[in-house]
């Protein structure tokens, strides 16, 4: 614990002391740091964007400048192995060849039409989407909160249009510990503190129950429940996996209420959890798919919702949009970006590679570690509440050239690109035991 501790006192003052760090040419090589005016500009960067921007992040004191793969490059040349992947938006790797390839192209003849026309690029991505995901109809947004607005419209228009709900009296459950973007709406229904306090009042309509708790569920449904909405494994709340069988059981709750499931796949989905869908585990896709994140390959925001005829049919030209959805740019990559994940068999690496780096995880000696928990390629670490918060760990890692991020202060995320390989992982391991077993460490 001394070690650590010490070792986060350094990592804050990383950019104004001189410390050896490795430099990874090869996993596991080491080279002498190289300070000097480099440092100061770091430190500049920092101080940049503490005095413009909104104060409303916590990063770790890197400054990238360049990707490659489950790689990435500081302004002072060190490289470090990426366990993060823009929380899981860079599922194909940084910068991959094809989808770069495709952006350009496409950059080159039509970048943007908006909806009053249409672009030769949005058809053929959605039905690539419908194919890849097994719903008839798709919805193309931006980013990932916008996504789950869409879904939230779509289920409380059909509670209206289609179930018979009376005029503004939908339901839509949610969870415990969700996290679902940032949005007005969404905020109102979180059970986080932080992230409503200041921002109401909220759009009302929602009602929280226990996650991992079917029958919560069960009980809270009424003849005005509309939606369920849910992730079916919690990235945000730390890495949260639900008991076995609980999204599968709660599915066959909301159908037999006529209730749908909106299932959030904007982090887990694409490969993440070692399935192309974290529902696959246990129940299917439930009946509004809500993706993003990975969709855009990891150079442009993509998201969409998708549904069957049924569902979708509730939107009439006017109801719903927006200028950049369904832009031909980023329908270029989203095509390619499902195509990476098929072609070169993310889903399956990441259930193997995930199953092989979590059993290294949990085989591990150390005196901080409470739990270890994920499922593919997503995977928590819990560090007791003894041991104090996650963050100087990461700082930790950091220094080996690991850039891993703390989520729900007790959680260490390692949610690597989907092309990283074994070779790679298994010189993860020693790093992580060196930082989380409390043996000396670099800084
Ligand atoms: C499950 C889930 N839903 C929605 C979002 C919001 O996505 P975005 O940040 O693209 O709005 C996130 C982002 O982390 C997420 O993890």
């Amino acid at each position: 614990m001394v070690t650590v501790v010490a070792a986060s006192a350094a990592a804050a003052a990383l950019f104004n002391v001189r410390v050896p760090r490795r430099r990874l040419g090869e996993p596991g090589a080491l080279a002498p740091f190289d300070a000097g005016d480099e440092m100061s500009d770091t430190s500049s960067f920092l101080d940049q964007v503490e005095r413009y921007s909104a104060h409303n992040y916590h990063p770790l004191p890197v400054v990238l400048e360049r990707g490659e793969g489950c790689w990435v490059w500081d302004i002072e040349g060190t490289k470090y192995l990426d366990m993060l992947s823009a929380y899981s938006a860079v599922n194909q790797g940084h910068r991959h060849p094809r989808i770069i390839a495709a952006l350009k192209e496409q950059a080159d003849k039509l970048t943007l039409t908006s909806r009053a026309f249409h672009n030769d690029q949005m058809g053929p991505f959605l039905e690539e989407l419908c194919a890849a995901t097994g719903f008839e109809r798709a919805l193309p947004m931006n980013t990932g909160a916008e996504a789950v607005e869409t879904a939230i419209k779509a289920a409380r228009k059909w509670g209206y249009t289609v179930k018979g709900v009376a005029e503004d009296q939908a339901e839509i459950i949610v969870c415990t510990d969700n996290f679902h973007g940032r949005t007005t709406t969404i905020v109102g229904f979180s059970s986080e503190d932080q992230y409503r306090y200041g921002f109401g009042p909220f759009t009302p309509g929602f009602k929280l129950v226990e996650y991992g708790d079917a029958d919560a569920l069960a009980a809270a449904i009424t003849p005005n429940t509309v939606g369920w909405l849910v992730e079916p494994l919690q990235g945000e709340a730390g890495v949260v996996v639900p008991p076995d069988g609980y999204f599968g059981a709660c599915e066959e709750i909301c159908r037999a209420n006529n209730v749908l499931v909106l299932n959030d796949e904007i982090q887990t989905g694409l490969g993440r959890t070692g399935r192309m869908f974290c529902g696959d585990w246990d129940g299917d896709r439930g009946d509004i798919l809500i993706v993003g994140k990975a969709l855009g390959g990891g150079v442009y925001p993509v998201s969409a919702i998708l549904a069957n005829d049924e569902i979708m049919d509730v939107f009439h030209p006017g109801d719903h949009g927006s200028t950049f959805g369904g832009n031909p740019l980023g329908a270029a990559v989203g095509r390619v970006a499902l195509q990476v994940i098929q072609d070169e068999g993310l889903v399956e690496k990441s259930d193997r590679l995930g199953t092989w780096f979590m059993d290294q995880l949990r085989g591990l000696d150390s005196p901080h570690v409470g739990e270890v928990r994920g499922r593919g390629l997503m995977i928590g670490v819990v560090i007791k509440d003894e041991s104090g918060p996650a963050r100087p760990f990461c700082e930790a890692l950091q220094a080996r050239g690991i850039l891993a991020k703390e989520t729900h202060h007790q959680v260490i995320r390692f949610a690597p690109p989907l092309v990283i390989d074994q070779e790679t992982l298994e010189w993860v391991i020693p790093q992580v035991a060196e930082v989380l077993e409390g043996a000396a460490v670099a800084v």
